[in-house]
C-alpha cells in the first residue's frame, strides 16, 4: 500500500503565455480541503484568461472521486459563469481512464471540450499504427541485426545493464537484444497498440519474460527519469515529426553516465546497380514523400547534431550497409517490395500522386529488387548508428 505521502503526489501550474493549467502526477486527497492549492491558483488563473483555457491533464495518471469531484464542480463552475470561454481538457490515450472520465463534463457544458492529444498527433502516424509497416518491419530487423550485433557492445550494450527501447515497433529487436546480451531488464514502449500486442505475443510464443511492453507517448513518457543505463531508439526519430521532443525524454530516463543509441536511414543513399539512375531517381523521391508527411527519412547522418544539441557527451556515430550479400538476397527484395506497397501504395496515393507519377516510383523499387536478384547486382540500404552519454 501506498504511503499518504507518496499517494498524493503532484504539480499544478499555470502557463500564462499558452493560457494552460496543468496537473502531473498522483491526485488522491483524502479531503477536499486537501485541494485548497490547487483550487485557489485555477480560480486566479481564470480571471486573466480570454478565449480559450488549455486544461492539461495528459500527465495526471491517478485520480481518487474526492479529486474529481473538486475539480468537475471547478470546472463545471468555470463552464457556467464563463460563456464567453472554451475550456479544453487535454488528455491522452496512455492514461486510459482519463479521456472517458473527462467526457462526462462536456454532456454537461458543450463549452466544455475534451481532446485526446495523441489520438492524431503526428503526420505519419496512420501509416506507422495500422498501416502495412509490420511485415517491413520484421525482415528490417531480420538484416538489421547482423550489423547491429557486433556494434551494439562498442555503445555500451552488456549483460546486466537496464535496458530501455522506445519506439519498439513489434518489439523484435528487444527479443534478440534480450538473447543475446543478457541485460537485467528491458522497457519496451511505443505508441502502436497493435505493434505491442504482436510483440508481446512473440515474447510469449519464445517463452521470453524480462521484456516489459508498455504503451506510450515517446515524447512525454510516464517513465521515472535516471533510470536505465542504456537507451535505444531505433529507425524512429525519423518518424516523429519533432524528433527533439523524444530526444530530450530520452536523455531524461537515461541514468548519468548511460548511453543513448539511435539508428536513421538516409533513403536517399539506397543505390542498386544495374538500373542504378532509376533506382537513384525512386529514392530521392521517397525522401520527398517522407517530407510531405512532417517525417524526415533522411537524417541519419543529423544524427550527431540532434544528440549533441540534445546535451549529450562523447557522441560516437557510424554506418553501415545492409545489402543483397548480406544472406539470402531474397530477404533483402522483401524489404524494397515492402517499401513499394507502403511508399508508392499508400503514400504517394495520398499525397495525391499522378498514376504516371507512382508508375515511375514503382518502377525504381522493381529496379532496386532486380539490382538485388541479380547474379552480377549489388543492392544496398546505408543506416546510421549514434550514440551519446548523458552527463554525470
Ligand atoms: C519505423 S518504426 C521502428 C520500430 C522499431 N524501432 C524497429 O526498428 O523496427 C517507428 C515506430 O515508432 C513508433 N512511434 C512513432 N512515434 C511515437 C511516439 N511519439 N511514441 C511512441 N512510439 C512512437 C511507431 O508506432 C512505430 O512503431
Amino acid at each position: 500500500m501506498m504511503s499518504e505521502a507518496t499517494a498524493q503526489t503532484f504539480r499544478v501550474s499555470f502557463d500564462e503565455n499558452n493560457q494552460e493549467f496543468s496537473i502531473v502526477g498522483s491526485m488522491r486527497p483524502q479531503h477536499e480541503r486537501d485541494l485548497a492549492g490547487c483550487v485557489k491558483l485555477f480560480e486566479q488563473s481564470l480571471q486573466s484568461v480570454r478565449g480559450t483555457l488549455y486544461v492539461n491533464v495528459k500527465r495526471l495518471v491517478r485520480l481518487n472521486n474526492i479529486a474529481f469531484r473538486v475539480l468537475a464542480n471547478l470546472l463545471l463552475k468555470a463552464g457556467g459563469e464563463r460563456d464567453d470561454l472554451k475550456i479544453s481538457v487535454i488528455t491522452s490515450s496512455v492514461v486510459g481512464w482519463s479521456t472517458r472520465k473527462f467526457n462526462a463534463l462536456s454532456d454537461i457544458r458543450p463549452n466544455i471540450v475534451i481532446e485526446e492529444y495523441d489520438n492524431e498527433f503526428y503526420p505519419g502516424q496512420a501509416f506507422l499504427e495500422e498501416g502495412g509497416f509490420i511485415p517491413i518491419l520484421r525482415t528490417q530487423t531480420k538484416m538489421t541485426w547482423r550489423h547491429e550485433r557486433g556494434i551494439l557492445p562498442r555503445h555500451g550494450l552488456k549483460p546486466g545493464v537496464v535496458m530501455a527501447d522506445i519506439c519498439c515497433g513489434i518489439g523484435d529487436f528487444a527479443v534478440l537484444a534480450f538473447k543475446e546480451f543478457a541485460p537485467a531488464r528491458i522497457v519496451a514502449l511505443d505508441h502502436s497498440k497493435s505493434s505491442l500486442a504482436y510483440a508481446r505475443k512473440v515474447a510469449a510464443d519464445f517463452g521470453i519474460q524480462g521484456i516489459e511492453y508498455v504503451y506510450g507517448d515517446a515524447s512525454e513518457m510516464l517513465l521515472e527519469e535516471n533510470q536505465f543505463d542504456f537507451v535505444t531508439c531505433r529507425h524512429s526519430l525519423q518518424v516523429f515529426d519533432r524528433p527533439e521532443l523524444i530526444l530530450k525524454e530520452l536523455l531524461r530516463i537515461c541514468k548519468p553516465g548511460g548511453r543513448v543509441y539511435i539508428t536513421n536511414e538516409k533513403n536517399s543513399h539506397c543505390l542498386g546497380e544495374p538500373r542504378g539512375e532509376s533506382i537513384q531517381w525512386t529514392y530521392n523521391e521517397v525522401a520527398r514523400v517522407w517530407a510531405h508527411f512532417q517525417m524526415d527519412i533522411e537524417l541519419g547522418p543529423k544524427s550527431r547534431r540532434y544528440l549533441l544539441d540534445a546535451g549529450f557527451e562523447n557522441v560516437m556515430m557510424e554506418s553501415f550497409m545492409v545489402t543483397n550479400l548480406d544472406g539470402d538476397p531474397q530477404d533483402f527484395a522483401d524489404i524494397i517490395r515492402s517499401w513499394e506497397r507502403v511508399y508508392a501504395g499508400e503514400m504517394a496515393v495520398q499525397r495525391g500522386d499522378t498514376p504516371e507519377f507512382i508508375e515511375r516510383f514503382r518502377q525504381g523499387f522493381q529496379d532496386h529488387v532486380f539490382a538485388a536478384l541479380h547474379p552480377k547486382g549489388y543492392a544496398g540500404w546505408p543506416i546510421w548508428v549514434a550514440s551519446g552519454r548523458k552527463p554525470l
